[in-house]
């Protein structure tokens, strides 16, 4: 049986690669060794050798047998995030605490719960729009920021105006950017770069500003255990009453350490999908024109999730994280028993990551594949191992169906009620943010409200 082709460039460059321009690395290495190959070039932080794969029958067969016999989803494997997002919760975990936290956070992220956020969905969309419309310029990414951090502080944390509201919004924003240029997003991959070397050093920096979310997180969680709201519908509420088979909740670490990862996982992703979204609805007119020709036939201002089925949209958004996926790999995958894959052997132990990115271009499955054309999504169902911008099996994104709406009703609502100009018209592509992927430069547009938005923006 063949071994893995393993990338031939010293692994001092191979990491430079992935993180000043992980597309051109992945590309680069697709063509020359085709659908499997291995890495030394620090996809996970640190020395271990990663297969990657882009095969949809091989990715059908990574998520649909990763529940531990034959592969596993070990979360030690993604040691990389604990300075971000902590140790004690789902991405993190593994095997049977892994399956018990997920039980614990699925509940309020399931589609027909997601559907009662969709009031507030619109309505922060509205306040975020409405406050930019004396800027001259508005920054997209900034601005998709500003409407998926409140979402997650409404929806997730419940939190909905005032001191913490705001302190936590500002905080965890700028811990976020500190650490998402190219150059910057070292913090992840070289851990010695996390120590605190004094006042003037990243580490410092992002240590205080973690010490000052936590001071709000902790004294949050406090209160709400001890003046507990049994009308409350956010997702810190629900975790606060959740318990397992045996009887036991979390912690208020677990609880701290579950909101940062739903935070991280929940903001960069969807406010980078919706900034692609904007720039190419606003950069091809025809798009625009079959959009709004879709969205004036239901009637939105009253009940938003009608945004949430509209066919052309939907194939707006799915374009949209099909050509740059926020998120260009799968949270890795080990494998336990001697396992056969695109005709390789490969041993007990191996890490395996499958490519999001070239799975998306491949030209076989998305013919001129760095086109954005929605109608793709209209003239043919792509299977789960075709298109997979929320990754698949035991670690499927947890927030797919919260992202979805989000999505959707957030462009609706745009597109209907406010009138939307790009500055100017150069190309834009992707770079490195932190772990994922974003739009190089900032995409900046003007806003004008095109009707009465109702009264609640100040
Ligand atoms: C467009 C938006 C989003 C994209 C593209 C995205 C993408 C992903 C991907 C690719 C994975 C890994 C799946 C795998 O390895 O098979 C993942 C996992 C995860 N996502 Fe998302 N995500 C998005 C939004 C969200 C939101 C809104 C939340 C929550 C508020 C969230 C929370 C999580 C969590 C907690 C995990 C880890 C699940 C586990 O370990 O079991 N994501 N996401």
């Amino acid at each position: 049986m063949r071994t893995v082709p393993t990338i031939e460039t010293p692994m001092f460059l191979q990491a430079a690669q992935w993180l000043f321009d992980p597309l051109n690395y992945l590309t680069a290495n697709f063509k020359r060794y085709g659908d499997i190959f291995k890495t030394h070039g620090m996809l996970l932080g640190d020395n271990s050798p990663v297969v990657v794969i882009s095969d949809p029958s091989a990715i059908q067969y990574l998520l649909t047998h990763d529940s531990g016999k034959e592969l596993s989803a070990p979360g030690d494997a993604y040691e990389l995030m604990v300075p971000i997002v902590g140790r004690q919760n789902t991405p993190l975990a593994s095997g049977n605490e892994h399956r018990r936290r997920r039980k614990l956070l699925m509940p309020p992220f399931h589609a027909e719960r997601v559907k009662a956020y969709a009031q507030s969905i619109q309505q922060i969309t509205q306040e975020a729009l409405a406050q930019s419309l004396a800027d001259k310029f508005v920054d997209v990414r900034k601005l998709m920021g500003k409407i998926t951090m409140r979402m997650i502080l409404q929806t997730v944390f419940g939190m909905h105006s005032g001191e913490c509201y705001e302190n936590l919004e500002r905080l965890y924003t700028h811990r976020l950017d500190m650490i998402s240029t190219p150059w910057s997003s070292i913090f992840f991959y070289l851990p010695w770069i996390q120590n605190d070397f004094g006042s003037w050093s990243l580490g410092h920096s992002f240590h205080k500003l973690t010490k000052e979310i936590d001071q709000i997180l902790f004294t949050n969680i406090q209160e709400r255990r001890t003046h507990p709201n049994p009308d409350r519908s956010d997702i810190l509420s629900l975790l606060l009453c959740a318990k397992d088979e045996d009887g036991h909740g979390l912690t208020d670490q677990d609880l701290r350490d579950e909101l940062m990862a739903l935070m991280m996982g929940g903001y960069e992703t969807t406010a980078t999908s919706l900034t692609w979204a904007i720039y190419w609805i606003y950069s091809l007119p025809d798009v625009k024109e079959k959009l709004l020709t879709e969205l004036n036939t239901v009637a939105t201002q009253t009940d938003p999730t009608k945004f949430m089925s509209l066919p052309y949209l939907n194939a707006v958004c799915n374009e949209a994280m099909r050509l740059y996926p926020p998120l260009i790999l799968t949270l890795p995958r080990r494998v336990e028993k001697p396992l056969e894959l695109c005709g390789y052997q490969l041993e007990p132990g191996t890490l395996i990551m499958g490519s999001i990115y070239l799975i998306h271009h491949r030209e076989e499955l998305y013919p001129q594949p760095h086109k954005f054309s929605p109608e793709r999504f209209l003239e043919r169902q792509f299977s789960n191992y075709e298109f997979l911008p929320f990754g698949g099996g035991v670690r499927r994104c947890i927030g797919a169906a919260l992202a979805h709406a989000e999505m959707r009703i957030a462009l609706g609502t745009i597109l209907t009620q406010f009138d939307l100009s790009l500055i100017n018209d150069r190309p834009i592509v992707p770079a490195r943010r932190g772990i994922g992927l974003a739009p190089s430069t900032s995409v900046q547009i003007n806003i004008k409200n095109m009707q009465q938005i109702p009264a609640m923006c100040n």
